[in-house]
């Protein structure tokens, strides 16, 4: 039984694997249909969320399964101070996969060594995200046809931004990657996540500005900063909207850009943008429906 915790508990390969079995799934949906039929899902999100809940539930109902669901801390035993080792214990008895979402990092991990049953990280606070990952690559694969050899811009709060990191673990693993990490002084990367790139090797560009870094890039990666994890407001308002994508801002980018976001986006996109031949981030959303269906079918071993 195998759990999705880290991005990196895929290798390489099966990370193809999980592309291949995705773009199938967009040509022959139908050939999925039924393939968890008397399965069912839990989904215990302990912390907001639209796409990512409603993707892996989407995805459940669409290779013929079934989903139970927990939303927020405050529904569930949670709140009554279950732990997360027992709640995993019980819902083992109702489910055959869960996905979790919760606000401590290694929640999930902690999940997944007390579970019966296969946990996927929905996203554990500042930490990782390794679905929104799936959904990443897949859009990376089809909207520049690899993975290799790409000059991927990361914009925004790099500090606490969860996406973020999943996808550098992710990326470095490419050959011919390189990295601009565009954030203000205190949103700077992590120095463990940081520590993936130069152990590698790997060619990287740290700085604020975002218009002097656009001419290089091939993926535009913008992300929102994460309210929910700073100490104070006023630190916050401050640096809300220290990025914001403008068309004008894109004159001096490549005509086949990939201008990505995790979403939800508060201020750094403009909707000006969102015609843009180059705007992904809408296909990512479907793109993470896919993937989660393809990783399910993994983990439940029905393929
Ligand atoms: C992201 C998350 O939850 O980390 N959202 C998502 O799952 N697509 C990004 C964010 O909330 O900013």
């Amino acid at each position: 039984m195998r759990s999705l915790i880290s991005i990196l508990d895929l290798s390489v390969e099966e990370l193809d694997e999980l592309i291949g079995v995705a773009n199938d799934i967009i040509d022959n949906p139908a050939k999925y249909s039924e393939i968890c039929r008397g399965k069912k899902l839990a989904t215990l999100f302990f912390e907001p969320s639209t796409r990512t809940r409603l993707s892996f539930e989407a995805a459940m109902y669409e290779l013929g399964g079934n989903v139970l669901s927990v939303t927020g801390a405050g529904s569930s035993s949670a709140a009554k101070g279950e732990s997360v080792a027992d709640t995993a214990k019980t819902v083992s008895c109702y489910a055959d996969i869960i996905a979790m979402r919760h606000s401590k990092e290694g929640a999930p991990l902690v999940a997944s060594m007390n579970a019966t049953i296969p946990v996927i990280n929905a996203g554990d606070g500042g930490h990782n995200h390794p679905t929104q990952t799936l959904a990443d690559l897949l859009t990376i694969r089809r909207e520049k046809g690899r993975l290799d050899n790409l000059t991927i811009g990361l914009c925004g709060d790099l500090k606490f931004g969860r996406t973020v990191h999943s996808l550098i673990e992710a990326m470095a693993r490419y050959t011919g990657v390189k990295f601009v990490l565009i954030s203000p002084e205190e949103l700077k990367l992590p120095s463990y996540v940081k520590s993936i790139i130069k152990e590698k090797n790997i060619p990287y560009v740290q700085t604020t500005d975002l218009e002097a870094a656009m001419p290089d890039l091939d993926i535009l990666y913008m992300t929102r900063v994460q309210r929910e994890r700073f100490f104070n407001e006023e630190d916050y308002l401050r640096l809300k909207d220290s990025y914001i994508l403008t068309p004008d801002k894109l004159n001096n980018a490549k005509a086949d850009l990939c201008i990505m976001h995790p979403l939800p986006r508060v201020n750094e996109i403009s909707v000006a943008i969102d015609n843009d031949p180059r705007a992904a981030y809408f296909k990512q959303v479907l793109n993470g429906k896919y993937m989660r269906m393809a990783l399910i079918c993994k983990l439940l071993e029905v393929l």
